[in-house]
């Protein structure tokens, strides 16, 4: 095979970041605008096993072994040759792009593994099922913080809205009535791990607290889930915000998510909240068809680096 492409979305998480590493259920869903993509070139006449990355959104153009070995890079494709059972890769360029923005909550990381393990299993001819595909984003994930939940590999591998508990077989959500959310990236990067932590320690120092909170967000998504898939999905935006507002007594908010938030909700969204990890990257507003641009207009007038509308369905 010369060549082989493949790609995976991006991704938001509607309801129970954080709360989800503690065993709650959460919902996410697919942003299928965004992608991270991924193709393999045969180089044969690169010397034998020569893996060259060529990845310019990161500026990185290097062959696999001159880059340390706990880059992700280095990771993702150690995992996927192990998942193939493969010593080594055949002499080829990998070249990666990615237009779901780094570090801000929309999955670029969990993106990126997927689209690299599809084409290089693709190349290879090697038919990787999606539960595969799932673990090696999975694991790569691991390394950016130790305990993440998978629920993102798991949405973006299967590209669909999930319900999703820890440890257990993900749902696929049924979306009775198609609605439409705006994403409003702060630009401010803020890497999940950290916050991941600073929230474990705010667990440990106050296990009481942080408990309670965990379970009003497991409830908020198990409400939320009961409206997506029966309506009415006005009744989701009273959700959303309240889940933003148990996320910022977790103290993983921002004064710029804050904002955005705030003047989504002012412009007439139905309901807002960050989204993903927090402390920066992008929160969602729920809106309708007739105020998605006034919405998306005023948050840039708010700071918005980037917004993007985006259509929820099955
Ligand atoms: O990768 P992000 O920033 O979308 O965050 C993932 C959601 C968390 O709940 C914060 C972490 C996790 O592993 O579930």
């Amino acid at each position: 095979m010369p060549a082989f492409a493949a790609t995976a979305p991006g991704k938001i998480i509607l309801f129970g970041e954080h709360a989800v590493v503690y065993g709650r259920p959460a919902i996410a869903v697919p942003v299928t605008q965004v992608r991270a993509r991924a193709m393999v070139i045969a180089t044969p006449s690169a010397p034998a096993g020569q893996v060259l990355i060529d990845a310019k959104d990161i500026h990185l153009h290097a062959t696999i072994d001159q880059l340390p070995a706990d880059h992700p890079l280095v990771i993702t494709i150690q995992c996927i040759r192990e998942t193939i059972g493969l010593t080594a890769l055949p002499a080829c360029k990998l070249q990666i792009t990615s237009d779901i923005p780094i570090a801000s909550g929309l999955g670029s990381g969990a993106a990126v593994s997927t689209a690299i393990a599809r084409a290089i299993a693709g190349f290879l001819g090697y038919p990787l099922e999606n539960e595969e595909a799932s673990a090696i984003a999975y694991r790569v994930d691991q390394h950016y913080h130790g305990t993440p939940s998978g629920i993102d590999n798991t949405v973006i591998v299967y590209a669909q809205p999930i319900f999703f508990i820890r440890g257990h077989p993900f749902i696929h959500l049924p979306v009775n009535q198609p609605f439409t959310v705006v994403i409003g990236n702060t630009g401010i990067s803020s890497p999940t791990g950290a916050v991941v932590n600073d929230v474990r320690r705010g667990w440990q120092a106050n296990p009481i607290r942080y408990e309670k909170i965990f379970d009003e967000i497991a409830s908020i998504a198990r409400s939320g889930r009961e409206i997506i898939e029966n309506g009415p999905i006005n009744e989701m935006g009273t959700l959303l915000t309240r889940n933003h507002v148990l996320l910022q007594e977790l103290d993983v908010s921002s004064t710029a998510l804050d904002r955005l938030v705030e003047t989504s909700l002012n412009a007439g969204a139905l309901g807002a909240k960050l989204c993903g990890g927090g402390r920066g990257g992008n929160m969602i507003a729920l809106v309708t068809s007739e105020t998605a641009e006034h919405v998306a207009k005023a948050m840039h007038s708010a700071g918005a680096v980037h917004t993007i509308i985006t259509t929820v369905q099955s």
